[in-house]
């Protein structure tokens, strides 16, 4: 039987950790391509102050610019005993251009003591395909560790601990992260909503 080719859908991300991701639960649905793969090397700014409208402001870009559908998240941890941050900020929360372990280790100091350690990631996706554009959201409970568990995953995974498995994202499997993650449950709405529109 003649293979079908799969549309491109390209993910306004070079992060390689969420492009696996995104690739797994998309699979058979879409070829995704990354934006160095469409020779894509832009710094596109991120300056809404909300996680949907970074996410609608990349995949614009994107679309406008380079002529492709794609999709293009943002996310943000929003930890309670810190009123919310860093929340929309979460990248950038040590300082502009700094490093996921500053991140880590500023939150850390941020939350020395606290007793309240309740946390959430929140991701927001932007979809443009077919001249329609839909956003998709998806969330996960848990709390800030009080020291890094786990060599996996990026960001803030080490010290995020998951309310159900009370086990850190950096411990797990991407394929664990993916069942429960923010991103994961965001992604698999986008696939789901693919699906119901063919
Ligand atoms: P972005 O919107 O994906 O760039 O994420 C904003 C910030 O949240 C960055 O500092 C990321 O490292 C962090 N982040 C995003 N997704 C995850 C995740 O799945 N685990 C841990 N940190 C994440």
């Amino acid at each position: 039987m003649e293979k079908k080719e799969l549309q491109k859908l390209v993910f306004a991300s070079n992060n390689k950790h969420k492009l696996e991701e995104a690739r797994a639960i998309l699979h058979g649905m879409f070829d995704v391509v990354s934006l160095n793969e469409i020779g894509c090397h832009d710094e596109i700014p991120e300056t809404a102050d909300t996680l949907e409208g970074n996410a609608l402001i990349k995949a614009r870009w994107v679309k406008e610019k380079y002529g492709y559908d794609c999709f293009a998240d943002d996310t943000g941890l929003m930890v309670e005993a810190l009123g919310g941050a860093p929340g929309v900020y979460s990248a950038r929360y040590a300082g502009e251009h700094c490093s996921f372990a500053d991140n880590v280790n500023k939150m850390l100091r941020e939350m020395e003591g606290k007793k309240n350690r309740k946390a959430y990631f929140v991701t927001v996706i932007a979809l443009i395909l077919n001249g329609e554009t839909t956003v998709f959201e998806g969330r996960v409970d848990g709390y800030i560790a009080t020291e890094p568990h786990g060599h996996g995953g990026f960001g803030y995974d080490p010290i995020f601990i998951d309310g159900v498995s009370n086990v850190s994202f950096a411990e797990m499997s991407s394929e664990e992260k993916n069942a429960v993650s923010h991103r994961g449950r965001a992604m698999r709405k986008l696939a789901e909503f693919v699906k119901n529109s063919e």
